[in-house]
């Protein structure tokens, strides 16, 4: 156990600690052989989470980090869809970490689309916010890294990435990619991501500027779908759509247009996997300890 109270450990404060992105971290610094001070924000410390937190020996603050309080942070696009909000909050929780002095902020951003497509995806608000939230860090005079995060295994259990049962028991896979499309896969549900961002900090130097991407491994939709078809022993194949129909399945989620759009023809983000990091749970581990029994009746 990594977790304590003694003050002259180093303080982590985590945002979205009850979260997938921000759980991972503290499950990584639970299991790190240093020593740390986490502190846990949460909007709601009695939920079940903010317990499992609490047991751990976090120390768990409630806070609703919301501009219209000005006391701090988390960005969570899907739960407000706002890429204003998102930008303005990211700056805010940029502010107050450097009024309360942090030596350092490890933020997780996404590249921004309009510079991946040269120009040709302007409208990906929410990669666009996360870009821009980032930049606002970098002038910000606080250290200040950037751990992106890859494709969670969680978003293959439902749609519009599920897999879809056609006739003769087979299921095919309805995304708007090519056959030879990479995916930055990591199970987030694990400590995989906040492996990256204990790296970060327990590095000789923090990385002033640099930017790492969490991925377990990069594999193509093709070989991922075989992998699927190992584990699950269920027929699953790719079955290319258009862009404008897999909007379609977006829009039940509320999701922003465009979203897969740089998919196709410009992947995803992917980055090595620093030395040390791991092991990290591959897409045929994910598989083979997933329920499938609903998603594949
Ligand atoms: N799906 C993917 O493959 C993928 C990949 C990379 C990045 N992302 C990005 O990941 C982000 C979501 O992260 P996640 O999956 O870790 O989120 P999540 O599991 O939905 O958790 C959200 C966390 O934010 C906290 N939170 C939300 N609003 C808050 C507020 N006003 N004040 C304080 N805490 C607040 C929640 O805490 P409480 O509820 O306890 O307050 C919770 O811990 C999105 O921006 C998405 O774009 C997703």
């Amino acid at each position: 156990m990594a977790i304590t109270q003694d003050s002259s450990a180093p303080l982590v404060v985590v945002v979205g600690a009850t979260g997938n992105q921000g759980g991972s971290v503290v499950k990584a610094l639970v299991g790190s052989d240093k020593a740390y001070r986490v502190r846990a924000l949460t909007r709601d410390p009695s939920k079940p989470a903010a317990q499992a937190m609490a047991a751990l020996g976090v120390e768990v603050v409630q806070a609703n980090l919301v501009v219209e309080n000005r006391t701090g942070l988390v960005t969570n696009f899907f739960e407000h869809l706002d890429a204003a909000r998102e930008l303005a909050e990211g700056k805010l929780f940029i502010d107050a970490a450097k009024a309360a002095g942090a030596r350092g902020i490890v933020w997780s951003g996404y590249a921004s689309p309009t510079k991946v497509s040269n120009g040709k995806y302007p409208n990906i608000v929410h990669w666009e916010s996360k870009a821009a939230v980032t930049q606002y860090g970098r002038e910000s005079g606080v250290p200040f890294v950037d751990v992106q995060c890859g494709s969670y295994g969680s978003n293959f259990v439902q749609p519009p990435f599920a897999p879809v049962k056609e006739e003769g028991n087979v299921y095919v896979l309805k995304w708007p990619v090519g056959k030879e499309t990479p995916v930055a896969f990591i199970d987030v549900g694990s400590s995989d991501y906040g492996l990256f961002v204990r790296h970060v900090l327990e590095m000789e130097r923090f990385p002033d500027g640099e930017e790492f991407v969490a991925n377990a491994e990069v594999i193509t939709v093709t070989e991922m779908a075989e992998q699927w078809s190992k584990g699950t022993g269920k027929s699953i194949t790719l079955k290319p759509i258009s862009v404008e129909a897999f909007k379609q399945g977006l829009e039940p989620l509320k999701l922003p247009p465009l979203l897969m759009a740089l998919f196709p023809e410009f992947g995803l983000p992917s980055g090595p996997i620093p030395p040390g990091v791991g092991p990290l749970r591959k897409w045929a581990d994910f598989v083979k300890d997933e329920d499938w029994s609903k998603i594949l009746a």
